[in-house]
């Protein structure tokens, strides 16, 4: 399927960004893990996730953190503390077709197709665009089915035993298979298992559908429509019990630009462009009726909302991960973080959004300092008063290679508790509970730690009521960090 790893473009890869982003070429196990530490007793489960992982295909070399093809890895945490580890890529159309013909070659976030077609190629490539499938976000568990997710509508289907690639979900619904915007992160009720998310085609005007999953059915249940003036990326939503908020913020799609991004050699992102005049606008769409009302302020740009919950009927607090702007997609360029690392004045705080329905404002407090994204917190609070957020932040006050240290911000103080090692970057941090657990933070956190100076990788399993080691699992294998990730518990 590949080209191995004798091609020019793995070659390169493997120094890129301090080798951080060195391609992965081999898939792993299933394997039992070496443990160190005693994993808890009543951890039992799987850990599934996924993350962009290869970044070369033959002669091409992607550019991007977020253009690399997917990697599905699974964790099956044994009853007596045995960890086993695979991971699989994801067959996708697009990963299939470029590891076959050594380039790539469909539309990617930060990366130009192959350089090798004519202008004129080019320009009827415009007329044959297909809906990019390497969703390499994240996963979702719909009714007894798992997919793999990116931020278009495309869910890809994948075995959560074998990891093996299932085919693309044909939408069973007015919409179908089409090319259309969405977010990585649908929002999930966890008290009644519904699944809320976006869909949006492009068009000079935008457009957005804010649809719901039930029960495992194929079927985009349209809840509301909502008209803004021009199509804009989104990436997550907020939920409550009676409402799902969409932000649309300024990130605006120039849609001509992106039919014709081939023919001005431009990638996806570079058709994104950030407008804040226009500040923010919160759609606030009741869960039951499907009205819409909205409300507007200051802009600023996320990619994860947080939980979100009602204090009373009037008032909706969302908590999210908020950069000033969207500046921070220049930092993921795989070039530039070889360069410059990402700097800690430029990246995320957790921040409070409080929307006043009655008075119709949005008023927003920052929670912590400490630079924190890749947020997760223990779902049993959703919709409530909580008080602990988990999440991957950077260690050094300017500048850092990467993401390089875990977070437990305390929302009640505003103080953090952190965990890091030299040399080691970890991802996503995952909340499991303890059964029977009464304080919030009565569990474990799990992240997968890149190594590249060892060139393997770790499971690390962290108290999560002081952030300090309890295990860790070997992966005898680089693989570089990711993006998000679930815990099935067994
Ligand atoms: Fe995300």
């Amino acid at each position: 399927m590949d080209k191995g790893t004798g091609s020019v473009s793995y070659r390169e890869s493997l120094t890129r960004a301090g080798g951080l982003f060195a391609s992965v070429m081999q898939e792993t196990g299933p394997i039992p893990l070496q443990i160190r530490g005693k994993i808890p007793g009543w951890l039992k489960g799987e850990f599934l996730r996924n993350g962009p992982a290869r970044f070369c295909a033959g002669t091409s070399l992607m550019n991007h953190w977020f253009d690399g093809y997917a990697l599905l890895h699974r964790f099956r945490i044994h009853d007596g503390g045995e960890v086993s580890y695979r991971n699989r890529f994801l067959e996708s159309e697009d990963f299939c077709r470029d590891q076959a013909a050594g380039r790539v070659m469909g539309q990617q976030w930060g990366t130009l197709p192959g350089p090798r077609d004519s202008v004129l190629t080019k320009f009827f490539s415009t007329f044959r665009q297909t809906t990019p499938d390497n969703t390499n976000v994240n996963i979702l568990r719909a009714g007894t089915r798992m997919f793999a997710l990116s931020d278009f509508s495309t869910m890809v289907e994948f075995d959560p035993e074998t990891l093996a690639t299932k085919g693309k979900l044909g939408f069973a619904d007015r919409f179908g298979p089409k090319f259309m915007l969405s977010a990585a992160h649908p929002s999930i009720d966890p008290e009644t298992g519904e699944i809320f998310n976006v869909i949006e085609p492009p068009g000079r005007r935008g457009k957005v559908y804010v649809y719901r999953l039930q029960n495992g059915s194929p079927k985009r249940e349209v809840l509301c429509s909502i008209n803004i003036p021009r199509p804009v990326y989104f990436h997550s939503l907020a939920l409550t019990r009676n409402y799902v908020i969409v932000i649309e913020q300024p990130l605006q799609l120039d849609v001509l630009g992106l039919i014709f991004a081939r023919l001005y050699n431009r990638p996806f992102a570079e058709n994104l462009h950030w407008e804040p005049g226009t500040g923010n606008r919160y759609h606030i769409c009741d869960r039951r009726t499907g009205q819409v009302q909205t409300i507007t302020g200051p802009a600023f740009f996320f990619f994860h909302t947080v939980n979100a919950f009602q204090p009373d009927d009037q008032t909706i607090v969302i908590d999210l991960c908020r950069f000033d702007d969207f500046s921070i997609n220049r930092s993921f360029y795989l070039d530039s973080l070889g360069k410059q690392g990402l700097d800690a004045r430029e990246t995320s705080r957790l921040t409070r959004v409080t929307l006043d329905l009655a008075r119709r404002t949005a008023g927003e407090r920052r929670l912590t300092e400490c630079p924190l994204d890749l947020p997760r917190f223990n779902m049993r609070y959703s919709f409530c008063e909580y008080r602990y957020v988990y999440g991957a932040g950077l260690l050094h006050e300017k500048q850092n290679p990467f993401v390089n240290q875990l977070v437990k911000a305390d929302l009640t103080t505003g103080n953090a508790d952190t965990w890091s090692r030299e040399g080691c970057y970890p991802s996503e941090p995952m909340f499991v509970e303890r059964p029977g657990a009464a304080a919030e933070d009565d569990g474990v956190v799990l992240s997968m730690v890149s190594e590249p100076g060892a060139g393997l990788t770790r499971l690390l399993v962290l108290d999560a009521g002081n952030l300090e080691e309890i295990a860790e699992a070997e992966i005898p294998a680089y693989i570089p960090p990711g993006l998000h990730g679930q815990f099935y518990s067994a």
